[in-house]
């Protein structure tokens, strides 16, 4: 056992060495060197001015003083591609194709394998759930489901293609198939698709609706939307699956499984599952929708792995036009380019290509305003530009919107475009841009000060005092420190993990001393084995990244050492003056004079 985990982290040492984290970061963002690290605006949070995002190439670690994440290359990769341990360990190994150890022997020995496990049997309950109700609707013995969707125009192919299907009205249909294929209560339930009863016992979470089966990129059934088909008062149109250890709504589109292989030249983001599969029946195989909620971040950066630009088709109410801009500036900031379509007759894109057909919707696609220009249109609708007050208010507002152009060459092509329609000079509408810029830069900027201290505060357990903040600073730099063989060897003697005062620096401490004893040398990504907690690995890389540049470890282990036993004597005598005990606080008392004069004595080397 212990042969094969020690088997599994060379595997994954190995990974990490052949990935060089500066390499793979920069396919994210821009590393720029200071020193012996690199620096950037994070690419895990939305960073906009201070480079606060840090990689050690030494140590092949990363750290963001912003959001806290740090870790070596494949923490990074599970964050910034939104995946578990195993499956960021394998894009990298693809990346450098190494080929994979055997799958079971693998994931029986992590960690992450239980619930892997979990995830797997969700999966495939799911697909089994999937084709229960895709069989429903084909062999209906009442016609109804199937009538109605031929009212809305859904033919066979795509009800096929999208694996369409029906739950029935009976409350237990769909649990009783599970059972009979030996699934339990509680996994279906796990599931999302049946709900426990208070009095004891579960029904179908979906009864009586139009499934939509929602597809990850992969091709695992990971979730449902459920339509109503006869309206009813107090039932939501749509019900949704739960998030599940397999589903996190905000992380997934709907129909991006088929998107993802015809969106290169774009993709075209819809409100609703109706309208990407009408969409797709007309040929836009490029259509998905977000799973009832606004856009989130990360959807955003899924869209980004496939393409840089998006359509945004959303409905042309009040509403749809609000959540386009706020979808718009979503993607904007993680860096796609979008445009916004508006459909002028009807109310969504289902109804407007039913009407009037894919050429037409192709038309409108063609006209799309990119999302600047969009939301200029947006405002300008509120003045009247005729007078003059009002055309000075709208200038204003517009100048906000020109202000987030973060690309000053695109900045000034819009200002100036402005400028000559609203026949004003360029350089007054830049001025006040460039103003508001100023303003937001200074706001920004003490706004994520504001954030990394208390993020800092957070990590380090609250406010503490200044003689803690110094002894807390003296253990990272010591653990940092550790890490270099010769230094270990000397601190290993002076201090043992229990004299650290921080909880997380013991357990750290602890690890690096096992580790060093067990084989004699140590691998950073094996320190971090140790831990799971995202935050907790972001400490831990912060801590392990920076040893300060020093060339002598073993001599800049000198004055922190000295600090941590200081510290560590200062506790005891104050437990023994309250003690009482007069013979431990004179014991003390001379051995704090000793450490001091071993201070003086360091000054002269
Ligand atoms: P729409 O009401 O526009 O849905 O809601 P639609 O897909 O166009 O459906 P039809 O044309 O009326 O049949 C847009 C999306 O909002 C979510 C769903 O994801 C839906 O597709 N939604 C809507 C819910 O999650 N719950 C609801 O009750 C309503
Ligand atoms: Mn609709």
């Amino acid at each position: 056992m212990v042969a094969s985990s020690s088997e599994f982290q060379d595997f994954v040492d190995e990974v990490i060495e052949k990935n060089d984290i500066v390499e793979v970061i920069s396919q994210y963002t821009t590393l720029k060197r200071v020193g012996n690290r690199y620096q950037a605006l994070c690419p895990l949070h939305n960073d906009k001015k201070t480079p606060s995002f840090s990689v050690s190439p030494d140590k092949q670690l990363f750290h963001c003083f912003g959001c806290g994440a740090g870790g070596t290359v494949i923490h990074f990769i599970m964050q910034k591609e939104n995946l578990d341990f195993m499956d960021a360990l394998r894009m990298l190994a693809d990346r450098v194709r190494i080929p994979f150890p055997e799958k079971r022997s693998v994931s029986e020995r992590t960690a992450q394998s239980v619930n892997n496990n979990k995830r797997h049997t969700i999966y495939e309950i799911n697909k089994e759930a999937a084709l229960f109700f895709h069989h429903n609707l084909k062999s209906l013995e009442n016609k109804s489901v199937l009538e109605y969707l031929n009212r809305r125009n859904v033919s066979a192919s795509t009800i096929k293609s999208f694996g369409m299907g029906y739950a029935s009205p009976k409350g237990d249909d769909l649990i009783n198939h599970l059972k009979s294929l030996g699934y339990r209560d509680e996994q279906i339930c796990e599931a999302g698709l049946s709900v426990k009863r208070e009095k004891g016992g579960y029904y179908d979470k979906f009864r009586d609706r139009l499934i939509f089966p929602i597809i990850d990129v992969r091709g695992n059934v990971i979730a449902f939307g459920g339509r109503i088909i006869a309206d009813k008062e107090n039932a939501p149109k749509y019900l949704n699956s739960p998030d599940t250890p397999a589903y996190k709504k905000s992380e997934h589109l709907f129909a991006m499984n088929i998107a993802k292989n015809f969106c290169s030249g774009g993709i075209l983001l819809m409100e609703g599952y109706m309208d990407v599969v009408s969409l797709h029946q007309s040929g836009f195989r490029n259509a998905v929708a977000s799973l009832g909620t606004a856009l989130t971040e990360q959807q955003a950066r899924l869209i980004k792995r496939y393409t840089k630009k998006a359509v945004l088709c959303y409905d042309s109410d009040d509403p749809g036009r609000k959540a386009a801009i706020r979808a718009g500036d979503i993607l904007y900031n993680v860096g796609v380019k979008v445009s916004v379509l508006t459909v002028t007759n009807g109310k969504d894109p289902d109804e407007f290509i039913n009407k009037r057909g894919a050429e037409a919707f192709k038309m409108l696609i063609d006209e799309s305003k990119g999302l600047i220009e969009y939301k200029i249109s947006e405002i300008e609708r509120e003045y009247n530009l005729e007078n003059p007050e009002q055309k000075l208010e709208f200038i204003e507002r517009a100048a906000e919107i020109f202000a987030f152009v973060e690309n000053e060459v695109e900045r000034e092509l819009y200002i100036k475009r402005f400028a000559v329609r609203l026949d004003i000079t360029s350089g007054s509408v830049m001025s006040v841009v460039d103003n508001i810029r100023r303003k937001q830069m200074k706001i920004s900027s003490e706004r994520e000060k504001r954030n990394e201290r208390m993020n800092y505060e957070r990590r380090t357990g609250g406010r503490r005092d200044l003689k803690f903040m110094k002894v807390f600073n003296a253990e990272k730099l010591l653990l940092s420190l550790m890490c270099d063989k010769n230094a270990f060897m000397a601190i290993k003697n002076e201090i043992s993990p229990e004299d650290f005062s921080d909880e997380l620096h013991i357990r750290l401490a602890k690890k690096i001393y096992n580790i060093y004893e067990e084989k004699g040398l140590i691998s950073i990504s094996e320190v971090l084995s140790e831990f799971e907690d995202g935050s907790e690995i972001g400490r831990i890389s912060e801590i392990l990244s920076d040893d300060k540049n020093v060339e002598d470890k073993r001599m800049a282990a000198k004055r922190p050492l000295e600090i941590i036993k200081q510290y560590k004597r200062q506790c005891e005598e104050k437990i023994a003056i309250q003690e009482g005990d007069l013979d431990k606080l004179q014991k003390i008392t001379e051995e704090l004079k000793r450490i001091k004069k071993g201070k003086g004595g360091s000054h002269n080397v």
